[in-house]
Formats: structure tokens, C-alpha cells, sequence
């Protein structure tokens, strides 16, 4: 396989809220194409630096280099316009607007914005439920929803927080070829619960522990790595 160029470089990050600092010299990379998964327990900081690399948290210290340019001072409008697009691990969607709606609204929101309808070619689950409000959606159509809404964005790196939280488990498999399919064009960063199936779809793979990744490999190595099991445990 070809080493392609990288598109987001996390040097020494450090963050958190007031006072209370949750992430600590943290080292993460994502290459141009592929899909890097975040593993790690409850409260390790995932959906925290998520948000420091979206710009949704001032950083403390520390570098994040995206396609090519410091972003550590952009305001997280810049990062999107830049492609960087970022499903939150709360409901990004409007529920009581119509899925038409929330799509349309994606678009206007968005600076760089793609054709509904290829949203709607991407997630088809999608284009049977348009005059739908949000709030009566499935679990696994809402998820689609916001992931389909960062894509109007047209994002070179897609920032994904448990995209199959709360999912029934024939949605989720469904949910994670489209991601994979995705991840031969741009870049993924997927912070996951479900480990087998993070394990299966990515190339790469950061376990966290406590703020700082505690272990780093490509999947096959971090399936075999007995420290693997301790880093999850709650
Ligand atoms: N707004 C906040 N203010 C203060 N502390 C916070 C805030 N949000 C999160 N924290 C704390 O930061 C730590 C990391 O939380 P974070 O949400 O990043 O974890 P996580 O790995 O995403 O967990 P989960 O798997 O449960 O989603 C936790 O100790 C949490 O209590
Ligand atoms: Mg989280």
C-alpha cells in the first residue's frame, strides 16, 4: 500500500474544560484516504478531542495540523470550509423538521455543499422517509440523517462520533460499509464503541486511555495486543 500524505497531525494536544484537563499530550495522524479508529472506555476523552479538533473546544497547548495548514487558531466555520466535517455524538439533526428539511438546511449551513440527492444515492434508506420529521426517525435513520448532512459539506476529513450509537445491529453493519466505501476517498476519524466492528473496518487504530493514547497500531495489531482487553475494561 502507498503512503499517502497526511491530512490531520495532532502534536503534544493538550485540552479540556475550565480548569479540569482532560487531554494530555496527545499524538494522533490520519492519512489522506482510509479510516482510523478511536477506541477507549467511558470518559477517555474521545468525544473531547473530537471537539478540540473540530474547534468546538480551545485547545490548552498543542498543535493540530489540517490539509496542510496550522488550525489550532481556526474557528471551527474555517475548518469546515476547509473540509473538515464533524457528526457530534448528540444528535446533530432538527427534530421537528422534515429529513427534506434538515437536508436543505444542511446545505444552505454549508459552504462547500454536495447534491442532496447524492446524499440521498449515499444513505437510500433516507429517500423513502423525506416528508418524515426528524424526531420520528429510527436510531439507525437519524444517525444516517447527521452523517449524510456533514457529507453536504463535501468533507475531506470526516470526524465521526459513535456513529452507531443506540443502532440496531443490522442498521449498524449497513451504517459501517457505507463509512467503509467512504473511507477509499477521504480520510475517517471513528470513535467507536463496538470494538470488533472498529477492528474490522479501519486501517488504523488509537486506543485511549485517560486522555492520552495508550496504545497505536493497524487493526491486526491491536486485535493481538493483550494490553487491548485492559485499556477497555471499565
Ligand atoms: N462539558 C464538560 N465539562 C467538564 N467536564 C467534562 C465535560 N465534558 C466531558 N467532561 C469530562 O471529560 C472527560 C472525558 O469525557 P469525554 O466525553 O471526552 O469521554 P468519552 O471518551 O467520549 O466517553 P464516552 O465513551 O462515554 O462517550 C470525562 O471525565 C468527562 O466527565
Ligand atoms: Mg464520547
Amino acid at each position: 500500500m502507498s503512503e499517502s500524505p497526511n491530512i490531520l497531525e495532532v502534536r503534544k494536544l493538550n485540552a479540556g474544560y475550565g480548569r479540569s484537563q482532560v487531554l494530555f499530550d496527545l499524538e494522533i495522524r490520519a492519512a489522506a484516504k482510509g479510516m482510523v479508529a478511536i477506541l477507549g472506555r467511558n470518559g477517555a476523552g474521545k468525544t473531547t478531542l473530537l471537539k478540540a479538533l473540530a474547534g468546538e473546544l480551545p485547545v490548552m497547548s498543542g498543535d493540530i495540523r489540517f490539509d496542510g495548514r496550522d488550525t489550532v487558531a481556526e474557528p471551527t466555520e474555517m475548518r469546515a470550509r476547509r473540509g473538515m466535517g464533524y457528526v457530534p455524538q448528540e444528535q446533530a439533526i432538527f427534530g421537528k423538521l422534515t429529513v427534506r428539511e434538515n437536508l436543505e438546511l444542511g446545505a444552505i449551513l454549508q459552504g462547500r455543499s454536495a447534491r442532496i440527492d447524492e446524499v440521498l444515492d449515499f444513505f437510500p434508506k433516507l429517500s423513502l422517509r423525506l416528508a418524515q420529521t426528524a424526531a420520528t426517525l429510527s436510531g439507525g435513520e437519524r444517525k444516517m440523517l447527521a452523517i449524510g448532512r456533514a457529507l453536504l459539506g463535501k468533507p475531506k476529513l470526516l470526524l465521526l462520533d459513535e456513529p452507531t450509537e443506540g443502532v440496531w445491529v443490522g442498521v449498524i453493519e449497513e451504517i459501517a460499509d457505507r463509512l467503509v466505501l467512504l473511507s477509499r476517498e477521504i480520510s475517517l476519524i471513528l470513535v467507536e464503541q463496538h470494538v470488533e466492528l472498529a477492528l474490522r473496518v479501519a486501517d488504523h487504530v488509537y486506543v485511549m486511555d485517560r486522555g492520552t493514547v495508550a496504545l497505536e497500531g493497524t487493526a491486526a495489531q491491536i486485535r493481538d495486543d493483550p494490553r487491548l482487553l485492559r485499556y477497555l475494561a471499565p
